[in-house]
């Protein structure tokens, strides 16, 4: 992959103040989010040298199965290969640039539009009209192409890409939180529906998740549905948190058991076995930056995924996951849309809020507030970001030195 060198546009000096190392901590500059030149930068900083989130192996369970996502302008696909791997590979033509296959489904081979150029399910081409089947030069000119698999690795079910060969595996990232989890089992969950990326028209950071803002913006919604009281429910010093390996989190705690924002006020699905007290009495909202969020609940774990598309367009998905045999109950559709329904409220709030504040960050008026005490979340993951800034600033100075 290309990886053009490019210096951030916004001093970055000036987001030191957004980060865990200084004292009064303030907001990214509304630039960080809207700018078209420093997404550029970011996608170096961040997308290129990180590994992040693209699915569930339960999105693909049989050999063949595919679905597709984009990253930046790269559109890749996700599959089930029949090494029984998950391979992930840029949906591109080796040929002419057509785009090879479009949405979810199955597939025995990959087979372009255009020409029929065709790759077996690893990448690999194994026919091209007119050149597999002609003349020796015919045929050495297309030996050896192959589409290109990006570097692929599966932690606790959850298939995690990177562009950077050179990263440390992920499992050696998340190995601790990895055990931490264990009880939820995720590698065994299954979505209640298939992975469905929405296009959304703000920066994919305003994805970031905190709950200073459920007590005010979902006061009505949620927490006519889980008790939301400023100090007591929230607690942000979980032992998943990890700022040098991206894992962020807080949990929700509740006086009850299997306690869920539903309108009965507990899980309307059978809680999962093998939680303990603890975990049956609490929602623990972890964030793998940059681009996931797992909620683990009594009954089921949600994660919560986005994708940067442009400065102002991401992609963002949603899936319900829970055991086998909750997904197998006769009741189980009609307590997941009843709770769909509950949720609605609360989901088309943080849609508004997410839109709105993309508008406010294009404003000339938007301005770089102090954090409270409640957005420890944000000033996490602030720094996080932030150090990846610094570190992609490193690599650019280095390279330019080199070149000169
Ligand atoms: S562009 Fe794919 S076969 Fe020509
Ligand atoms: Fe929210």
């Amino acid at each position: 992959m290309n990886k053009p060198l490019i210096s951030s546009p916004i001093p970055l000096d000036d987001l030191h103040s957004s980060t865990l190392d200084a004292g009064n901590i303030v907001a990214l500059p509304a630039s960080v989010f809207s700018s078209d030149e420093f997404f550029q930068f970011e996608m170096n900083a961040v997308w290129r040298h990180e590994w992040f989130c693209v699915g569930h192996v339960g999105e693909v369970p049989n050999v063949g199965d595919y679905y597709t996502i984009q990253v930046g302008k790269d559109p890749l696909v996700v599959l089930h290969d029949r090494d029984d791997k998950i391979a992930v590979l840029a949906n591109v033509c080796q040929h002419r640039g057509m785009i090879l296959v479009e949405g979810r489904g199955n597939l025995r081979r990959l087979r372009c539009p255009l020409h029929a150029w065709t790759y077996d399910l690893g990448g690999k081409l194994i026919a091209a009209p007119g050149l597999s089947d002609g003349d020796a030069a015919d045929q050495a000119a297309i030996a050896g192409i192959c589409i290109p698999r990006i570097r692929t690795e599966i932690w606790e079910g959850f298939i995690f890409i990177t562009f950077d060969e050179t990263l440390a595996p992920v499992g050696e990232r998340l190995g601790r939180l990895g055990e931490q989890l264990r009880a939820y089992n995720m590698g065994a969950l299954r979505g209640a529906d298939p992975l469905h990326l929405e296009e959304m028209a703000w920066n994919w950071k305003i994805f970031n998740d905190e709950c200073y803002h459920c007590m005010y913006l979902h006061s009505s919604s949620w927490g006519d549905m889980y008790a939301l009281n400023r100090g007591e429910t929230l607690d942000e010093a979980v032992e998943f948190n990890d700022l040098d390996k991206g894992v962020i989190s807080y949990n929700l705690c509740s006086t009850h058991r299997d306690a869920a924002p539903t309108h009965t006020k507990s899980i309307l699905q059978p809680p999962m076995t093998g939680l303990d007290d603890r975990q049956r009495s609490q929602l623990s909202y972890v964030t793998v930056a940059p681009n996931l969020l797992i909620v683990a609940m009594p009954d089921k774990v949600k994660y919560f995924l986005w994708l940067p598309l442009e400065a102002q367009k991401s992609l963002y998905a949603v899936s319900w996951m829970y055991p086998e045999t909750t997904l197998a109950r006769e009741d189980f559709r009609e307590n997941f849309e009843r709770e769909i329904k509950d949720l609605r409220p609360v989901m088309d709030e943080d849609l508004y809020a997410w839109s709105s504040c993309q508008k406010g960050y294009n404003s000339g008026f938007a301005a770089r507030g102090p954090l409270a005490p409640e957005e420890e979340v944000i000033k996490r993951l602030q720094t996080w970001l932030v150090r990846r800034y610094v570190a992609e600033e490193g690599r650019v100075l280095a390279a330019r030195q080199v070149a000169e």
